[in-house]
């Protein structure tokens, strides 16, 4: 996926979380529209309340002055009709009615007769069509297309009484009303206008704002920086809306798009940080990272032979937290402080060591014996009879035991991660959940699960998987391990199996099984320190006293009969026998570490081994090469780097195996991209390195052919088959397959954070 679709999908994603800011935008236009409607109605309501406003002042207004008018001639009007009824007012009342607003005069007799009038009084007024009550009176006539203000005011004079007319010209207030209602309207409009433009001005800038750091938390969000530092929970109004729909967009996105993620400690360590915040990680192994020993008389540190190692160690170095694990070195109980932890790697110490001690009988019982002697053989399908004692059993329970102990001692809460590690501890998921009901148990079985018939042998076939569905999350390396499962449960539980989501319920609890193929660290820390691959090729024909012209195969392991050891020697046999141009040509060099050796069926294997090896170098040495060089003993990480950087063919000829990590690094270790990996079917790394040569190490003869061909194969394939398989070592490392875990684990822990949250919300409202 390209960074163009990359951040249109994440655009999508978040587009249609804050869907919310298109609608502030709709609604703000459609809020804006009400606005501009409401303020058209105001104006529309406040122009005529302006006129009647204005009427109504100024009709008051002259009423006043028509009643000044009367008042100041009230007296000269009485005694013009009173005293001196020749007296003609006429002269008198035009006089007063040159005043620009007062239209005409007249007078009124008690009779109704119109004596008196000035020359404009209109036709329309008359006597009868006035009011002439006792008290002052007002009323409005229309005259010529004019409307005229008429007041009438009652006068007694002696026994004379009459009625004085002022009118007055309403067409002026008029004229006012209009203007005054047009500059309310134009303030109105003005204001409107210059509200809006403030408003705009801020929308604007504050839309302009949130653009700006909505940009640039998803830039943040894209480039893998956590939530943004530009966008602060208290900026804007909609914060937490968008961070909200950057958070679900990190976790979908990640979810989703695990594959394209390149997976780093640092991507580990964020994932933890952003998906399962303060949640504490705590791994329970029987083998430790580091064993101390005592060696010629000094402490040495050992890194022990073990995928489940060379697995988990990168990951408690990116996730930090505790590892509890076997204390298994002679010099372990001096490196330990009173609680028997120490920090690790000692060199740059990331997380705790919790080392568990184990007597003599103790490591008999559970470890070599119901361990290795009974589950070992049982899940694979190596023709080695599994070997069960009620003894080894009983201890197994008691070590299951102790383990489940020191978890709850190491927690510091009660829900941690607890991420169980493989067969030595069947049981101890049921123990945790009991002990701490919060957990999330993340059990990994690092071998296979054979198929219920096969586990029916097991007289405990039904405690074990009881111990197992205490966990969250059961993973295996391959799908077809999980089915196995699914069905010895089926077969030997009171469960309920739900195969479309891959989970089996046993008394309420939900176990999900999942299939997440383990992988190794990438680059491996190993290879920082590798010559370049000439440089190693010189080192290892050194030491082997190779010529030049031999070509080089490889097999580095621990020396266990499920690596079919013997089978690839018989295949180098077979191989010699038919094309013994290859004497002298070829050399295998077998790395074998001593594992278990304690047991008969691993110390027969040595022996047999040996035996074997001396037979092939007697019928095939040519020119002092013997084409067998069997090395028994420890290899540390840097020799065994080297060797594969030296070799032109890796054997991985397991004849059963859960994944096979040995393949993955001599892929991690061949920068060079040369080299060709043969690999057998039946180890769970066939199923993702396809580009191997995949062989039947039943096969001794197939095995042979596949050795010539891989001899003859020109340099060119050989980088076209390692370029594909290192890309997908690459891409899928260990920390992708410790992020798969954890995300599945994040989504149960959200899950059932909702589910206790509506319980207790049910419970309130049912109080
Ligand atoms: C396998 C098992 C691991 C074990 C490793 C080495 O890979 O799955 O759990 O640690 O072998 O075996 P050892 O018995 O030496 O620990």
């Amino acid at each position: 996926m390209t960074t163009m679709d990359r951040l249109r999908r994440t655009w999508l994603v978040l587009a249609r979380r804050i869907r919310g800011s298109r609608v502030w935008h709709n609604a703000l236009t459609r809020y804006a529209a009400l606005a501009l409607a409401a303020a058209l109605i105001m104006i529309a309501a406040l122009a005529p309340l302006t006129s009647v406003m204005v009427e109504g002042w100024s009709q008051r207004d002259i009423e006043l002055r028509a009643r000044l008018v009367f008042r100041s001639i009230r007296d000269q009007v009485a005694v013009g009709i009173a005293v001196k009824p020749e007296f003609d007012l006429v002269p008198f009342f035009d006089r007063l009615a040159e005043d620009e607003r007062i239209q005409s005069l007249g007078f009124c007799t008690a009779q109704g007769q119109l004596r008196y009038a000035t020359k404009l009084l209109p036709k329309a007024v008359t006597c009868q069509s006035v009011k002439r009550d006792k008290s002052d009176a007002f009323v409005t006539v229309a005259d010529a297309g004019k409307r005229i203000h008429v007041s009438s005011f009652p006068i007694t004079a002696g026994s004379s009484t009459g009625h004085l007319l002022v009118l007055h010209d309403l067409s002026y207030i008029d004229d006012r009303a209009r203007e005054a209602q047009f500059y309310s309207v134009l303030a109105l409009v003005g204001v409107a206008m210059g509200l809006g433009l403030l408003a705009s001005a801020i929308v604007l800038g504050l839309m302009r704002a949130w653009a700006r750091s909505i940009r640039s938390a998803i830039l943040d969000a894209q480039a893998g920086s956590g939530q943004s530092a530009s966008l602060k929970r208290s900026d804007f109004p909609i914060s937490r809306e968008v961070h909200a729909a950057l958070a679900e967009m990190q976790f979908e996105r990640r979810f989703a798009e695990g594959i394209h993620v390149e997976w780093s400690p640092k991507t580990l360590h964020r994932l933890l940080k952003d998906e399962l915040p303060g949640a504490e990680v705590l791994v329970v192994s029987n083998r430790e990272p580091y064993i101390h020993n005592h060696v010629d008389g000094a402490v040495k540190l050992q890194i022990p032979a073990s995928g489940l190692v060379a697995a988990l160690e990168p990951v408690m170095r990116a996730c930090g937290g505790t590892w509890i694990a076997h204390g298994s070195g002679s010099a372990d109980r001096e490196a330990v402080d009173r609680h028997d932890r120490l920090r690790v790697p000692p060199a740059s110490p990331a997380y705790t060591l919790r080392r568990i001690w184990l007597t003599d009988e103790e490591q008999d019982g559970y470890y070599y014996g119901l361990a290795n002697e009974g589950l070992w053989p049982l899940c694979h399908i190596a023709f080695v009879r599994p070997v069960f004692r009620e003894r080894d059993w009983a201890y197994y329970v008691m070590i299951n035991e102790r383990f489940a102990d020191a978890i709850v001692e190491e927690a510091a809460t009660d829900a941690p991660i607890v991420l169980v590690q493989d067969y030595h501890f069947a049981l101890l998921p049921r123990m945790i959940r009991n002990r701490l009901p919060k957990a999330t148990i993340i059990t990994f079985w690092h071998i296979p699960w054979p198929n219920a018939e096969t586990f029916s042998i097991c007289p405990w076939r039904k405690e074990i998987v009881d111990g197992l569905l205490g966990s969250t999350i059961l993973g295996f390396h391959t799908q077809f391990h999980c089915n196995n499962f699914l069905e010895s449960a089926d077969r030997f539980m009171e469960s309920r199996i739900d195969r479309e989501h891959a989970s089996v319920t046993l008394g309420g609890h939900e176990t999900l099984i999942r299939p997440y193929p383990i992988s190794i660290e990438w680059p491996p820390a190993a290879l920082a320190d590798q010559a370049p691959v000439h440089e190693c090729r010189d080192a290892v024909r050194q030491r082997f006293s190779l010529p030049a012209d031999v070509r080089i195969a490889v097999g580095i392991e621990r020396f266990d009969y499920t690596k079919g050891i013997l089978d690839r020697i018989r295949a180098i046999d077979d191989l010699l026998t038919r094309q013994p141009t290859w004497c002298g040509k070829l050399v295998f060099i077998q790395a074998a570490a001593p594992t278990r050796s304690k047991l008969d069926s691993y110390s027969t294997l040595q022996a047999e081994a040996m035996q074997l090896a001396g037979e092939v170098n007697a019928r095939h040495s040519r020119n002092g090469l013997q084409p067998i060089q069997l090395v028994i003993r420890h290899h540390e990480p840097s020799e065994v780097y080297e060797l594969f950087r030296a070799a032109d063919i890796c054997i991985v000829s397991s004849l059963h195996d859960g994944m096979n990590l040995v393949a993955k690094e001599f892929v991690a270790a061949r920068d060079d991209e040369q080299g060709i990996l043969m690999l057998s079917s039946f180890a769970g790394a066939s199923r993702e390195l396809s580009e191997a040569l995949i062989v039947n190490p039943y096969d001794t003869h197939g095995m042979a052919e596949a050795l010539a061909v891989a001899l003859g194969m020109p340099a060119d394939e050989q980088r076209q088959r390692m370029r594909l398989m290192r890309d997908l070592v690459r891409q899928r490392n260990v920390y992708r397959w410790a992020a798969q875990m954890l995300l599945d684990a994040a989504r149960l822990r959200r899950r059932e954070q909702i589910t206790v949250a509506s319980a207790t919300r049910a419970a309130s409202a049912a109080e």
